[in-house]
């Protein structure tokens, strides 16, 4: 079975968990789906198999990688008395560096595991699934525009995505400026128990996260760009911020990092407008809309540090490909 899942970038982040056990969020989150970051993953069941076997883009997976897949399927199945899997997940783009490999890859997963185990779950079953191997994933069962719920509880009854717009509704761009391709040294689980435990700003981070949502709802009801890139940069700043405030700190940026960053500023000085986000890696995404996408891309081509930009509109959600 041929799940294609895309990845997603927070407009308003997800940072911290009220439970690491069935991986629950602190806070709600809004993202968007990305068309050109995809990850494609085919599941064969099969009995004679001692153990699973995992492959990510064409190589042995590491065993810690195995033994969270593994453990995802036993979840799944209800049980570890299941037949053991042969898994293959192939990315369209650099793993675990920032790119929300775990939101595409986990999405990718359930939603190929659940047909290979005749499970009829629904969207929002699947999506709280995938919100066990990955907060992120959760959202990316869905297209377009998505908003991850947050319950209050131990149970996750309450914990899952549900979709806001699909793709079509606004057409935005999104540049993903690449300043480094390895993989990031303090993934995302481990960092935000690191500034759940840490930061003096935690509590606060929480507690304003249902006014970012309101305005951030708001201002997509009205595809109002200005006001939708200020919120998702805000946001974004807002959570790197948390992440320096926590002890020992967490720095995911690089010197290129700040050299867009200053760039995109620039350029919304001289009136062209865009917005930054970034995640738990050193690349920018920069939200901006269909008439400018090219000019800025252009202009990015000044700044040193940036290896690689893809651009990308938005895209839909999880899809199984071919029925075996
Ligand atoms: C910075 O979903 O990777 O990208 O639930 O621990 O797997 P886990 O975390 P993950 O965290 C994503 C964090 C972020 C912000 C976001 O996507 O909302």
């Amino acid at each position: 079975m041929t799940a294609v899942a895309r990845a997603n970038i927070a407009l308003i982040k997800y940072w911290g968990k009220r439970s690491i056990d069935l991986n629950l969020p602190a806070t709600g989150s809004i993202s968007i789906t990305l068309d050109a970051l995809r990850t494609q993953t085919t599941l064969t069941l099969d009995p004679s198999l001692s153990a699973d076997q995992l492959t990510l883009n064409g190589e042995q997976a590491e065993p810690r990688q195995l033994k969270k897949v593994s453990r995802f399927l036993n979840l799944m199945a209800g049980s570890a008395e299941r037949p053991r899997a042969n898994i293959s997940s192939e990315n369209s783009f650099p793993t675990g560096a920032g790119l929300a490999s775990s939101a595409s890859g986990f999405a990718a997963l359930a939603s190929a595991a659940a047909h290979a185990l005749g499970l009829s779950h629904d969207s929002r079953k699947l999506s709280r699934i995938a919100r066990q191997g990955s907060g992120s994933a959760a959202r990316s069962i869905y297209g377009g525009f998505v908003e991850m719920k947050c319950g209050s509880g131990e149970t996750d009854e309450d914990d899952y995505a549900v979709p806001l717009y699909d793709e079509n509704y606004w057409d935005l761009r999104v540049l993903i400026a690449i300043t480094d391709n390895k993989p990031k040294n303090i993934g995302s689980t481990e960092g935000m128990n690191q500034t759940k435990q840490s930061s003096p700003f935690y509590e606060s981070w929480v507690e304003t996260s249902e006014v970012d949502l309101n305005e951030m709802r708001d201002a997509l009801s009205g595809r109002n760009f200005t006001r939708m890139g200020k919120l998702a940069e805000q946001s974004a700043l807002k959570m790197h911020g948390l992440m320096l405030s926590s002890r020992p700190p967490l720095l995911y940026w690089n010197p290129a990092t700040v050299e867009v960053i200053h760039k995109v500023w620039e350029m919304r000085n001289q009136g062209t407008e865009a917005y930054v986000t970034i995640d738990a890696g050193p690349q920018v995404k920069i939200l901006c809309q269909s008439d400018t996408s090219t000019a800025i891309k252009k202009e990015l081509g000044s700044v040193s540090g940036i290896q690689q930009i893809i651009e990308t509109g938005l895209g839909s959600g999880v899809k199984i490909k071919e029925v075996n």
